[in-house]
């Protein structure tokens, strides 16, 4: 049974290693999470697994931002031999209804432009694309920037992208 947990210190390790095993890692490494942990502002969040005879397994993360009525995501990954499984998704749920009882209007993120996994899972929760950071990232990729707004009551409005990502991405 997979379940979504507050991130504690005892899933640093655990939460670098799924960073660290991804194409286009953000390159977190201990003390950036450990630092994130500390930030009153900050919510990250796991899903644990149970197994058989084991205590719960960390299965994918995400770190967010609440900076006055907006969420900003910052990081969301699942480790490789998990994926499609979910569990990115259970992360996404539980961070809109975070964002419903907070009162946010609107959740953003960025995202590389070739990431079609991200945006696919992005999109499957209403984002839009909303601008393009050009060589945002240390590599020379672009940023797409997403974003979902949500109403007063905290339930996502329907948008449209304002930019085009490309015609041969299929994104
Ligand atoms: C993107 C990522 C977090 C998705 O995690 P996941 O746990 O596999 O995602 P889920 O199983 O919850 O998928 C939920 C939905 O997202 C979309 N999605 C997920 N992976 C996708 C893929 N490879 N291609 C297209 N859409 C995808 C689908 O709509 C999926 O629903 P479905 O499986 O019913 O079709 C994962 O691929 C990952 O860790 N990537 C590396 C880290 C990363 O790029 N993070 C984003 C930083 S901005």
């Amino acid at each position: 049974m997979a379940f979504i947990d507050p991130m504690t210190e005892d899933d640093v390790a655990a939460v670098v290693a799924i960073d660290g095993a991804t194409v286009g890692s953000s390159g977190w490494d201990e003390a950036q999470v450990r630092g994130e942990l500390t930030r009153s502002w900050a919510r990250l969040w796991v899903v644990r697994e149970e197994q058989a005879e084991l205590h719960a397994s960390v299965r994918a993360f995400l770190c967010a931002w609440l900076v006055a009525d907006e969420l900003h995501i910052l990081n969301v990954a699942t480790d490789t031999t998990h994926r499609r499984r979910g569990h990115a998704g259970r992360l996404l749920t539980h961070a809109l209804r975070f964002a419903a009882e907070q009162g946010v209007r609107m959740l953003l993120l960025e995202v590389r432009r070739s990431n079609a996994p991200a945006i696919g899972l992005y999109r499957a929760f209403g984002f839009t694309a909303m601008g393009i950071r050009a060589r945002y990232y240390g590599d020379g990729e672009d940023a797409v920037e997403m974003v979902l707004r949500l109403d007063e009551l905290g339930q996502p409005l329907p948008g449209r992208d304002e930019v085009r990502l490309s015609r041969h991405e299929n994104l």
